[in-house]
Order: C-alpha cells, then structure tokens, then sequence
C-alpha cells in the first residue's frame, strides 16, 4: 500500500516551510506550536528530572552539567516540532538516553517522552535499538534484569503506541484521498456520458440535416417535388432528434435517493409524522434504477402526507447482488378493504411509478397492511437483461 506523508494539522504550515510568510510572523507561529499541551508535560517532565538531580547527592559536576544538557534537550524538542524529521528525533532520543546514562535513571522520564514523540517518524529498528539502549542504561545503573526489562518497555511502548496512531492517521488519511479521487472520477465520468450523448444525439442528426438542406436548396429550381420529400425527412429527423434530446434530459434529471430521502424526512418530520430510515452504507446504482427508487421514495412520503393521517413512517432500502428495492410503510387509516387491500389505489402517482417500474422490469406492491396503515414497495433487477 502507497504510504501518503501524513503531517500533523497543527504542524503543517510550520513543516510546510512554503517561504512566503514573514519572519516574525513565523517566529509568532513557532513560539505557539512549542507551547501546546504536550510540550508542557515535556518541560514539567524535564524540571521534575532536573530539580530532582540538583537536589540529589550526585557530584557537583554532575549536577552543573545536567543543566546545560537539558536546557539542549528543550532546544533539540522544539527543533523537531518545528522541523520533524528521523534524524532529529534520533539526536533528541540520544541526548535524552546520555543524560540517563550519567545523570542516573530519574531521567527515564524524559526519555519516555522523547520516545512518544519520535514514534511518529522512527522505524522498527530504531524503536528496537532505543529499547535496547535504555535497558542497558538500567542495568549500568545496577537494575535487575527484570526491573530492566521493564524499564527498557516503559521507553519502548509509547513510541509504539505513537507509531500505531500515525499508521492509522495514515489509513484515514488514504482513505480520504480515495474517496476525493472517486468524486473526482464520477464527475468526470458524468461528464464524458453527457459529451458522448451529445455527440451521438445531435451531432449525428444536425450533419443529416446539413446535409439534406443543402440538397433541398440545389433541388428547388429543377426539381421541387423531390425537394420537398427531403424537407419533409429534415423535418422527420429534427422531431426525432428533439425527442431524443427531451429524453436525455429527463435522464440527466433523475432524482437522487440520498436527497429524495433527506427530502422525504424532512417533510414528514414537518408535518409532525416521525419517519425511520433504514439505508444502506454505500451503494452504486445504475443511474434508471437510482431514479427509479427515488421517484418511489418521494411518490410514497408524498402520499403518507397526503392521504394517510399517520403518526409514523418508515423508508427501507435494500441491496442484494442482483436487487434493489425500497419500501415506505406508515400506520395511518390505509385504504381499501382487508379482502381487496388494493381496491382503492388508483391515481396518477402510483400509476406512473408502476409504469416506470415496468419499463426497468420491476415489480410494483401497494395496499393496506395487515396491522394497519399503508404500504408502497418497488422492488427492480439490477442486471440490464
Ligand atoms: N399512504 C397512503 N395512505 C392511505 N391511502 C393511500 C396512501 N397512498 C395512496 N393511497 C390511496 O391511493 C390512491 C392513489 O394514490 P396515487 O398516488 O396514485 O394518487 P393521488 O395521490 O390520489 O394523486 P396524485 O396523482 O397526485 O399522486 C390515493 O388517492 C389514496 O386513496
Ligand atoms: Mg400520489
């Protein structure tokens, strides 16, 4: 899998270094990113170790160096948050390490930190050696082997848990991006399908009657009988051409389910009937039978709003490998009777949908339910044949 460079929000425009911003302004900047909550804990971590050494028995020149060296360690930490990269947080992890090595093991503790910072950029390796490292500091300082070990994983796990949160961050970072290029390619090919009928609607149709004009204008003068044969075939194929075009149209204006339903919901919840949906995570219909649902979808709530008095409604939606098919049931008066349950369902809404059903060799159901209250379903094949 492509690995995408993920950088931190808050880091970016610092990392970015697009050279365009202002000296101060960028100082500014620098001065707010080293002050975040974690940087915080950094230095509450590094004064903890410090004022414990300076207090402690160690020798004077133990106690007069640490001070230098953690004062580098701070410069080395904001350095990296600024400019992150592998080889400045091995250099921020080996200053950490050496003042462990001498200083005594309380500084563990800003080793710990470093490591969880530098868990973004390291490799396995290095998270290895680092581990590696800090259980062989513990055992110069006279730990146990098990105490050792244990301290060598308090170095080593945040690293580790800080390089799982970048690999996830990564994933959804890809992921992301996919979806955008996804987007990105239904456009397009939204708009190559629109270019191609175009071409093959009218571009075929204006060259015929290109064509067939101008041997109408030659044929006046001689011959105007046969001129206006091929007048009366220029006018065949504008009409012809005219509905074609009228039917792309309607194609390209297929309602979408998504917005149909966010629709429908809306409108009922107005009306004051709770309407549940239920719809699939994702899904990729052809564009007739997307169309088709989502005339049913706006056919149904439209006439539990009109005619049914319910309290409540529901939308189901379901996909199966070769089917697609939506259902809108509510619990108002219903009609007919229960022994013809579709005696009083006719009008021009659901005559059309069924009619549309048809036409993509679906089926249409429609009736009083058993428990009461009423039921629209449309169900359609999803393979063209
Ligand atoms: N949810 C419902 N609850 C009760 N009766 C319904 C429901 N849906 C439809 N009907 C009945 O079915 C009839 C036919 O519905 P249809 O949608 O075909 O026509 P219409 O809504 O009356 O008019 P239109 O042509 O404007 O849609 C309705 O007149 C109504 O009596
Ligand atoms: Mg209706």
């Amino acid at each position: 899998m492509p690995s995408l460079k993920w950088r931190s929000p808050r880091r970016a425009p610092l990392a970015g270094g697009s050279g365009v911003r202002s000296r101060p302004a960028r100082r500014l900047r620098m001065l707010g990113a080293a002050f975040d909550v974690r940087s915080l804990l950094m230095l509450a971590a590094i004064a903890w170790a410090l004022i414990y050494h300076l207090t402690s028995q160690a020798a004077l020149w133990s106690r007069v160096l640490a001070v230098p060296w953690a004062l580098a360690v701070v410069a080395l930490a904001g350095l990296v948050k600024v400019r992150p990269g592998r080889a400045r947080y091995l250099w921020l992890v080996a200053a950490c390490l050496g003042l462990e090595a001498w200083a005594g093991w309380h500084w563990i503790v800003v080793s710990t930190w470093a490591t969880r910072q530098a868990g973004w950029e390291l490799r396995t390796r290095d998270m290895g050696a680092i581990s590696g490292a800090a259980v062989a500091l513990a055992l110069l300082h006279g730990a146990d082997p098990g105490a050792a070990v244990v301290l060598g994983g308090f170095v080593l796990l945040p690293g580790v848990f800080a390089r799982q949160s970048r690999r996830t961050a990564d994933l959804i970072d890809e992921l992301q991006e996919t979806r955008r290029e996804l987007a990105r390619l239904a456009v397009v090919e939204e708009r190559n399908r629109i270019a191609r009928d175009l071409h093959d609607l009218v571009g075929h149709s204006l060259s015929v009657v290109a064509v067939k004009t101008e041997l109408a204008r030659r044929l006046v003068p001689r011959d105007p009988e046969r001129a206006g044969a091929e007048l009366a075939d220029i006018d065949t194929v504008v009409r012809r051409a005219l509905a074609e075009v009228r039917q792309a149209v309607t194609n390209y204006r297929q309602p979408a389910l998504a917005a149909e339903v966010a629709g429908a919901v809306s409108a009922a919840r107005s009306a004051g009937i709770a309407c549940t949906v239920s719809l699939p995570d994702d899904w990729h219909l052809p564009v007739p039978v997307e169309g088709l649902l989502a005339w049913t979808v706006r056919e149904g709530v439209t006439n539990v709003l009109r005619h049914s008095r319910a309290r409540s409604c529901s939308i189901t939606v379901e996909l199966a490998p070769r089917r697609a098919a939506v259902e809108i049931c509510d619990d108002g008066v219903g009609t007919g009777d229960d022994e013809r349950p579709e005696a009083a369902v006719s009008g021009n809404g659901l005559t059309g949908l069924s009619e549309r059903a048809s036409a993509l060799r679906g089926e249409i159901s429609v009736g009083r339910r058993p428990e009461g209250g009423f039921r629209l379903s449309v169900a359609v094949p999803l393979d063209p044949s």
